[in-house]
């Protein structure tokens, strides 16, 4: 059978750009790709295909038009409440704590974790691992400048111990920036680390098919340490958890069994 325009130019995008797009829905990114076309000018994926063949600077902006991105600190304010809750959990000083935020967007998550790790594990060693698909959120994140809006739900306190005023922003404070890495990672492709105390999830696999994101659910799983925690956002259920191996310890929180 015959490939359509868009089976073609997935085709291009595995090819030139190695993002795969057969494990997303295929409506949802349909419907971005020729919405970036038609912006863009290009009169059907078939010619959006040859642009972007050899244009690199094309292909980093298709990527992020296709990804979304947003995101703010303590991001649906609960989760955070549970989650500091459950960080009593975590093993104990001499042990460096290891936490990984999938998916982490603009860096407002892992900064978020930073914060909370400050308050709650005061003296504690941590190492944040944050990572994404998308490099130009990756370049904010490693800037550490954001908007009023991106810290609606930072209290009085926590901007003054943690941002200082730049500009019409906000930067981050440089220490708490020296203990997260940003990497580039696609959760679809890559090697994922292992024996992370804590994995936040939240928010990023809602344009994976079901099956690509029961695989990352397996992936996941088997990147926590023993006891390890991992949370994840509405968009991430988990319909059977013992069957991966994990054990749920509230609504949107696991523990590797
Ligand atoms: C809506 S943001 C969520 C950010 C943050 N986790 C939060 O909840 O605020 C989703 C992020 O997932 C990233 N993403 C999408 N597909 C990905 C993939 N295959 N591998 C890694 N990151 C991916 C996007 O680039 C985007 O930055």
């Amino acid at each position: 059978m015959a490939l359509d325009d868009y089976e073609l130019l997935q085709d291009v995008v595995l090819r030139a750009m190695r993002l795969d797009l057969r494990l997303y829905k295929r409506e949802q990114m349909e419907r971005r790709l020729r919405a970036f076309g038609t912006q863009r000018g290009y009169a059907s994926l078939a010619v959006l295909g040859e642009a972007l063949a050899p244009d690199r600077a094309l292909q980093s902006q298709l990527l992020s038009y296709l990804t979304i991105h947003v995101s703010e600190f303590f991001r649906d304010p609960r989760f955070f409440d549970d989650l500091r809750l459950l960080l009593p959990q975590l093993p104990q000083p001499p042990h460096t704590v290891r936490a990984w935020s999938a998916g982490c967007s603009i860096g407002a998550e892992p900064y978020s974790l930073a914060m909370l790790l400050e308050e709650e594990r005061p003296g504690q060693h941590y190492q944040i691992l944050a990572t994404d698909i998308d490099e130009r959120s990756l370049d904010l994140a490693r800037r550490g400048v954001y908007r009023e809006e991106d810290l609606r739900q930072v209290d009085p306190l926590r901007r003054t111990r943690y941002f200082s005023p730049d500009g019409k922003g906000y930067r981050i404070r440089p220490d708490l920036q020296q203990e997260i890495t940003f990497r580039h990672h696609d959760l679809l492709r890559d090697p994922y680390p292992d024996e992370q105390d804590l994995v936040l999830f939240r928010n990023v696999a809602i344009y994976f098919t079901e099956q690509a994101k029961e695989q990352v659910m397996q992936r996941i799983t088997r990147s926590l340490a023993p006891g390890g925690i991992l949370m994840v956002g509405s968009t991430e259920a988990i319909l059977r958890p013992q069957q991966i191996g994990l054990r749920q310890v509230r609504p949107f929180f696991f523990a590797r069994a």
